[in-house]
């Protein structure tokens, strides 16, 4: 649990992980009172795991495939971040939903970035969802997560432009450099203790 004075983080990735790294950065330059304990990745060969071992960080991949049920794939997901003494989990990319009995084990104490301005655009390809919508104001979202898809009580949002000739890798290149920026300030939040998960739809803020 927290070690001098620091919220100990447990951060879930499947992919490249640069949120993974923008959290990384702003830990190791002090301007987040956290420390990421375990780097844990459904995908063993996903570069958010190099990423955690450059910076000496402990690196676990946990494929589903090697687990029967979902609930034991969770519980060993759940295990490794106890056992590195997680406070908070942060999902970075991690594109699997996590069962209630996980959100249960940290109390809801579980947060999530989305590619979009929640409650638009949840789920997968949140980027081609706003595209094909046709919106013209998109961004990211950084929330408690809860049961639902993305449902969870919002912490901070980031508004980005679409633009008239955005494709979906201009638009999501936009969208990430604001969720590098956002992230690392929403969990700043948490562990100064202005942001609590509350029982509602409003996370408790207080700042
Ligand atoms: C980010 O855009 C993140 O918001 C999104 O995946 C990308 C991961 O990039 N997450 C989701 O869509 C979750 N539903 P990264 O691995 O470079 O941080």
């Amino acid at each position: 649990m927290r070690s001098g004075g620091k919220l100990n983080l447990a951060a879930l990735a499947s992919g490249n992980g640069s949120n993974l790294q923008a959290l990384i950065n702003e830990c190791e330059a002090g301007r987040i009172d956290a420390r990421i304990a375990i780097v844990i990745s459904d995908n063993p060969d996903a570069k958010a795991l190099q990423r955690a071992r450059k910076h000496s960080i402990q690196a676990v991949a946990l494929e589903r495939e090697k687990f029967g049920l979902r609930e034991e794939f969770d519980s060993a997901l759940a295990d490794a971040a106890e056992e590195a003494g997680a406070d908070l989990v942060c999902l970075a990319g991690f594109m699997r939903l996590v069962s209630p009995a996980f959100l249960d084990r940290f109390n809801g104490w579980v947060v999530n970035i989305h590619p979009a301005l929640l409650p638009s655009f949840p789920g997968l390809k949140a980027q081609k969802q706003a595209l094909d919508y046709g919106v013209k104001i998109s961004g990211c979202t950084v929330h408690f997560v809860d049961e639902g898809v993305d449902t969870g009580p919002i912490i901070l949002q980031s508004a980005v432009e679409v633009l008239p000739d955005d494709t979906v890798e201009t638009l999501s290149a936009r969208i990430l450099k604001q969720e590098h920026l956002l992230y690392p300030k929403a969990i700043q939040l948490i562990a100064k203790g202005a942001v609590k998960p509350g029982s509602g739809r409003k996370a408790i803020s207080h700042y």
